[in-house]
């Protein structure tokens, strides 16, 4: 039969191919960084709002766009894995069996990642709208940290999947994605009205703003996940302390970082070498320079949770002669944290 040039990829495929393609590199290069977190949880709530319309134009979007296109049945599936792995080819002119599965396991692994990584950017406060667990907050990290790891491994797979894919089939697969078209005996699929394809869109775009939107002018100007980490050690013992725990307060923990307690060495607060405002430079008793606490004028402060503990407990017992309790721990720290930087 004769093949020939047929237009398989809609634009709107192609562009969401390409600025998923583009986004992941960006997150997984930002994501490790502190530095970097609030572009990534912006790139990462972008990445949602793109997977969600690719999800929604897999049910409204031009035919071979479409899940029920290219989404089969294990036998199906497991029968073009056989065929490729012989090496012999044969013609699908969407995604084949064995593709479309990686674009499903891709696609929901885009969506687990992208989900629990917005819930982690928001921070402390969606845990108080939704009643959770500290074991379903640290499933919440997991989730995010392992798709992180996988999607890479997928990547890989899927792409080497494509190109041995166009050696069988002897064409340019990825340039395909590009342009559009591949080689390929045209079959009939009706095309859509175009009053149909224009309402597809209007809610695969719809849904995928009115998701991505909101969050992006939720989400906080400072990174909080880093924030959230310190922390949390502090909130599940607080929690366990006590279960009428309410969530640490800064001004509690502003009036015990002030607090002055008797000592050995003369009445002492946490100001005596941090000074009264945690965003200027204090001075031990040895006379040495030490760095302003608050993050927001000294941004490695409270970024790595066993300095923060190890001087805590040193500094409480210093203090108040004995270790801060968690909740005192979780209030300082987060008085520390909330506290603005100098305009
Ligand atoms: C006798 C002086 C002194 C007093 C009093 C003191 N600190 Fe410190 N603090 C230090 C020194 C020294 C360090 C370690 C050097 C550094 O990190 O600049 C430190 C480090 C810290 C850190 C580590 C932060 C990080 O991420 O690097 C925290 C948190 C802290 N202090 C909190 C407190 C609190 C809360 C109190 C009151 C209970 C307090 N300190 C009282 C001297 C003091």
């Amino acid at each position: 039969m004769m093949k020939q040039r047929v237009k398989v990829w809609d634009l709107a495929v192609r562009l969401t191919h390409g600025a998923l393609a583009g986004l992941l590199a960006a997150l997984l290069l930002t994501g490790d960084e502190d530095g970097w977190l609030p572009l990534h949880m912006r790139l990462g709530v972008l990445l949602l709002g793109v997977v969600l319309f690719r999800v929604v134009w897999g049910f409204v979007g031009s035919p071979h766009a479409r899940f029920a296109d290219f989404v089969r049945g294990p036998t199906v599936v497991l029968e073009a894995a056989r065929d490729m792995l012989q090496g012999r080819s044969r013609h699908t002119l969407g995604h084949n069996p064995v593709g479309g599965v990686m674009v499903v396991v891709l696609l929901g692994m885009l969506l687990v990642t992208a989900g629990s990584g917005v819930l982690l950017a928001l921070g402390p406060e969606w845990r108080e709208l939704l009643p959770l667990s500290p074991a379903v907050v640290a499933a919440v990290k997991v989730a995010h940290e392992a798709g992180a790891a996988a999607l890479p491994v997928l990547v890989v797979l899927h792409v080497l999947g494509v190109l041995f894919s166009s050696w069988l089939e002897r064409q340019n697969l990825p340039l395909a994605m590009v342009t559009g078209w591949k080689r390929g005996t045209a079959d009939s699929s009706p095309l859509d009205s175009p009053r149909r394809r224009g309402l597809g869109l209007v809610l695969a775009l719809g849904g995928a703003a009115a998701t991505a939107l909101p969050l992006l002018i939720l989400l906080p100007p400072r990174a909080a996940s880093a924030a959230a980490d310190v922390l949390e050690p502090y909130r599940v013992a607080a929690q366990q302390a006590d279960s009428a725990f309410q969530g640490f307060d800064a001004a509690r923990g502003r009036r015990l970082y002030l607090q002055t307690f008797s000592t050995e060495a003369g009445p002492t607060s946490c100001a005596t070498c941090h000074t009264e405002d945690p965003t200027q430079p204090g001075r031990s008793p040895a006379g040495k320079r030490l760095l302003p606490l608050a993050p927001s004028a000294n941004p490695q402060r409270l970024s790595d949770a066993r300095t923060v503990e190890k001087w805590l407990g040193r500094n409480c017992k210093q203090v108040l002669g004995r270790l801060c309790t968690a909740r005192e721990s979780g209030d300082v720290l987060t008085f520390l944290l909330t506290t603005p930087g100098a305009p």
